[in-house]
């Protein structure tokens, strides 16, 4: 007797080779024309499907489970999940996976590259050449933050946190304080070079604040006014972890008075929508959440998505689990 193959969706466009991997263990169907789907669009494509690979553009709540009984696994080619309602996901006994370690260098550089664009003036500048301002050269001229040497400071200290304090700490000589919600061991500390502090000497200390923790009810608006106005007049911040960790309408606010320096932003509340105020300012460095886009981690990603899905409707098991009690029911 043949078994009947599973059906699996892609939500979003992914690599042909993450496509033909899966096709080799499932019926695969993807959204080939790349748009979000609503979420009446999402349950409808779901219908019959024993699996997903989503990415934070789709919402995966108690609403979409209950129409989608058939469903068996959710698998998110994203390391923070904020987009899956995790006790829904569980009590309706569907896995959930994300992709952990395959982004941490990848975005840690760009947490770096953020620091140094947001620092040292780059997009402001490059703006000014380009509208043929420059006509003479002068020794103040986009005169910014030293890096080297600086305080960084970390908020949220997982492990794109440990990268970007290894590069801080032994790349560029930095002193480096952080603040988790839990102390890292003594061996991890001195492999980054990272003093803990509490939150309140992060923000007051740090030369240029990096944002690495994950977004939930607790992190909603971690910096907002309050958190602004305890950061040094010259300080820097990076934000590349989730929108609505920040407060941006408070941010542009701090950045139009330059309560602080300058800000490097990846990620925004209510993406891909920006915050108009924002887009005003020139001591702001904005990206479109791309802070693990290079063309080999994308992929891994994509695959490591893949990979989950095949391990859990073929042998019951999955590689990066958020919720293995699911795994120990099944
Ligand atoms: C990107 O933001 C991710 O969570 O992987």
């Amino acid at each position: 007797m043949t078994r009947q193959r599973p059906a699996v969706l892609i939500a979003r466009t992914v690599f042909p080779e993450v496509v033909a991997h899966l096709q080799a263990h499932a019926d695969v169907t993807m959204n080939e024309t790349d748009a979000v789907y609503s979420p009446q669009e999402l349950m409808a494509q779901l219908q019959g499907k024993d699996a997903v690979l989503t990415t934070g553009s789709e919402r995966v709540d108690a609403t979409l489970l209950a129409a989608c009984p058939q469903l068996r696994m959710v698998a998110n080619i994203a390391v923070g999940y904020n987009n899956f309602d995790m006790p829904a996901i569980t009590a309706a006994g569907v896995l959930a996976t994300n992709t952990p370690d395959v982004l941490t260098e990848t975005t840690a550089d760009f947490g770096f590259a953020l620091i140094l664009a947001t620092a040292r003036r780059l997009t402001e500048s490059e703006h000014f050449l380009r509208a043929g301002q420059w006509n003479r050269w002068s020794l103040d001229m986009f005169a910014g933050a030293e890096v080297h040497g600086s305080t960084l400071g970390i908020l949220g200290m997982g492990r794109i946190g440990q990268a970007i304090a290894r590069r801080g700490a032994h790349g560029f000589g930095m002193q480096v304080i952080y603040h988790n919600r839990s102390r890292l061991d003594a061996a991890t500390e001195a492999d980054c070079k990272a003093r803990y502090v509490e939150k309140d000497e992060l923000l007051r200390t740090a030369d240029h604040l990096i944002l690495v923790l994950p977004y939930s009810a607790e992190s909603h608006h971690a910096i907002g006014a309050a958190e602004l106005a305890c950061m040094k007049p010259t300080a820097t911040l990076v934000n590349i972890a989730r929108g609505g960790i920040v407060d941006d309408a408070a941010l542009a606010q701090a950045l139009r008075e330059r309560r602080i320096a300058a800000a490097g932003l990846d990620v925004f509340e209510g993406e891909p929508r920006v915050h108009p105020d924002l887009l005003d300012l020139t001591n702001v460095v904005l990206t479109p959440h791309i802070a693990s886009a290079t063309m080999a981690t994308r992929k891994a990603m994509a695959m490591l998505a893949a990979d989950n899905v095949i391990a859990y409707l073929t042998e019951g098991r999955a590689l990066t689990p958020l919720n293995p009690q699911v795994l120990q029911k099944g």
